[in-house]
């Protein structure tokens, strides 16, 4: 046990540590990836010295990752990348047994969840750590001389990843940042399987509904709706999938799912899921037409995707019904369910990803903030994607760890497929 004395923080109820370390303890069984990081970080300190601010959700998966920075010599303060998903456990936890500072109550207010970002800005961070950019885009509207102490940055999600592209293309990202996102071994697996699975629980969880025989109306088919639209068949629900662009579109088709415009959609759906990454998926137009009864969730990044100010317009009442399910009653007797205040409903109501694919998420993120302690002399302010020995290195740990073997080429194998002379 660490002394709290010295360890600044703002959490719920630091009398809920012991519970959390249990099921910190509980998830790092399912993430030997990351553990195997941990030691050899205990032993090489490539993080010495580093201070390092973590804006990240706060859930047990997330704990593993903070111990192994510090294993690694981060010193390091972690807050929350959304008001709704921190596990006060769990942040209880790593302030109590782990000594690392931590800001983040779930169901904190907008000013609170700023005041906790700038309460990580404040630590004076040499690596930023962000889950949707929020830490980054902070700094860059008022920096207060703390750019000048940044050597870069890490950035977990899609929507957080457009986000930094789009400060590059304006010329005003001001320090390099590594898409974590596009590794193959973070999106294939956490995008996919992950939000996939997680939002199912979540929506189950919030209410308790059979999914068999339902219409559930998926939409954005990329790498978390194509996960999202499989795991609801799997269940044996009916899925839609709404889209914008053709290729994924397509995509869906071919996958045996039917397609058509959400204005259709939003007619005979049951169940609708966002996961865009963009605003306003679900809007005025389709609130109109929608069955009495329509559940609404969002497991895309930000609670725009869900028009909630449309919705709180044309309502009558509001009030709520079931922990993270709010009736929203139309002036012709409809009823609409809007599931977590329209945040990502897989934290919100559920316990975020399984710890087994956050392991190779997060030993992106440690592996990618060692990269950039190493290798930040010679990076420009751009967004970088995760280099390929990294994901194959992961790749590799975790396939060992399932005691899955593969194949190697053979040295004629190599030779073929490096050659342009050899046909058939
Ligand atoms: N809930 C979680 O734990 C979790 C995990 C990973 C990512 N995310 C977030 O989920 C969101 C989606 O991530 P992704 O990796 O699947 O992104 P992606 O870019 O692979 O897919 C998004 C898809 O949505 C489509 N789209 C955009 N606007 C649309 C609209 N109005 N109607 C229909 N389709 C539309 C796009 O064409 C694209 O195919 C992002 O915000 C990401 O940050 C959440």
């Amino acid at each position: 046990m660490t002394s709290t004395a010295h360890v600044p923080h703002h959490v719920r109820d630091l009398g809920l540590a012991a519970k959390g370390k249990q099921r910190i303890e509980w998830a790092d069984l399912e993430m030997p990836v990351l553990r195997q990081i941990r030691e050899r970080f205990e032993r090489e300190q490539p993080l010495k010295g580093v201070r390092l601010s973590a804006c990240l959700h706060v859930t047990t998966e997330t704990a593993n990752l903070a111990r192994t920075l510090k294993a690694g010599g981060a010193d390091l303060v972690v807050c929350a990348s959304n008001p709704l998903s921190t596990q006060d456990d769990v942040a209880a936890s790593l302030v109590v047994d782990y000594g690392i500072p931590v800001y983040a109550i779930k169901g904190e207010d907008n000013a609170t969840y700023y005041q906790h970002i700038q309460a990580a800005l404040d630590h004076r961070p040499n690596i930023t750590m962000d889950d949707g950019a929020d830490l980054v885009a902070e700094l860059h509207k008022d920096s207060h001389g703390l750019i000048e102490h940044i050597v870069g940055g890490t950035e977990e999600t899609t929507t957080g990843v457009i986000r930094l592209q789009a400060m590059e293309r304006d010329g005003a990202l001001k320090f390099p940042v590594v898409a974590v996102n596009e590794a193959d071994t973070k999106h294939f697996f956490d995008n996919r399987y992950g939000t996939g699975q997680s939002t199912m629980d979540g929506i189950t969880r919030a209410t308790n509904v059979l999914w068999a025989g339902k219409r559930v109306v998926v939409s954005g088919y990329g790498w978390c709706g194509r996960g999202v639209a499989s795991r609801a068949r799997g269940a044996g629900s009916k899925v839609i999938v709404c889209e914008v662009d053709a290729v994924r579109a397509i995509e869906a088709v071919m996958d045996g799912f039917e397609v058509m415009p959400i204005a259709d959609a939003a007619k005979v759906g049951d169940i609708f899921i966002t996961v865009t990454g963009g605003k306003h998926a679900l809007g005025e137009a389709h609130f109109k037409v929608m069955k009495d009864g329509a559940i609404l969730s969002n497991s895309g990044h930000f609670n725009v995707e869900i028009d909630i100010p449309a919705l709180e317009r044309l309502a009558t009442s509001r009030r709520e019904v079931r922990e993270f399910v709010e009736e929203f009653k139309l002036s012709d007797g409809r009823r609409i369910y809007l599931l977590g205040d329209g945040r990502l409903i897989n934290l919100a109501a559920a316990e975020g990803h399984p710890a087994s694919v956050m392991d190779m998420s997060f030993a992106n993120q440690a592996l990618c903030a060692e990269y950039m302690v190493k290798n930040s002399s010679t990076l420009e302010p751009k967004v970088y994607v995760v280099p390929r020995d990294i994901d194959q290195e992961i790749a590799r740990l975790k396939l060992a760890s399932m005691g899955v073997t593969i194949d190697a080429l053979t040295p004629a194998q190599q030779e073929y497929l490096a050659s342009w002379k050899v046909g058939t």
